[in-house]
């Protein structure tokens, strides 16, 4: 199985903690979506889209690039984020937080699902945050992704590796 990451994190490269786990089990490449060679990706049976949440999607270096990619069939596809909510309201209710990523996802989603992939999972947890105003107030969601969502999201791609040996079968 051969896996790819294609990331962008920029502002407190909290994405990029969460794709550096993801690359160690996947033993998957991290590029940017500037990086990509639209040849190199029929290498690949697995391709991994993530970034930070801005204005409520994915930074839109990853939304054009998703655009331009050639229509394939059958091409397995997961996406992943870090977002600034305040989690202190989310963790109340997990399905809150459940619509929340569901929302924030959509257009990426949207997009490669026209292009032909198939959208195997979705990976999200809060990232510390001190866009605009809350860097007033020393940012909010400190610390995060912490050790818990470091572990959550070496589950999630230990999950996808296994199913996806599984249907190798
Ligand atoms: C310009 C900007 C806009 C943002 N907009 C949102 C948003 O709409 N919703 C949200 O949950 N977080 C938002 N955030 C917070 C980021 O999603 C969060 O800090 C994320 O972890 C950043 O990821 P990165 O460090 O990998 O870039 C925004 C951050 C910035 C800098």
């Amino acid at each position: 199985m051969k896996s790819l990451l294609v990331l962008l994190s920029y502002h407190h490269n909290n994405t990029e903690k969460i794709a550096n786990v993801f690359a160690k089990v996947l033993h998957a490449q991290i590029i940017t979506p500037h990086q990509i060679d639209h040849e190199e990706l029929q290498e690949y049976n697995l391709l991994g889209f993530g970034s930070g949440i801005y204005s409520a999607k994915h930074h839109e270096s990853l939304l054009d690039l998703a655009d331009k990619l050639p229509t394939v069939t059958n091409k397995k596809a997961f996406i992943f984020s870090t977002c600034g909510v305040p989690m202190k309201l989310m963790e109340r209710d997990k399905s809150e937080f459940t619509k929340y990523v569901d929302k924030n996802h959509s257009s990426l989603r949207e997009k490669l699902q026209s292009k032909g992939y198939t959208i195997i999972d979705e990976f999200s947890c809060p990232g510390f945050n001190t866009n605009s105003f809350l860097k007033l107030i020393g940012g909010i969601n400190k610390g995060r992704p912490n050790a818990e969502d470091l572990k959550h999201a070496e589950e999630f791609a230990q999950n996808l590796k296994q199913n996806l040996q599984d249907n190798k079968r």
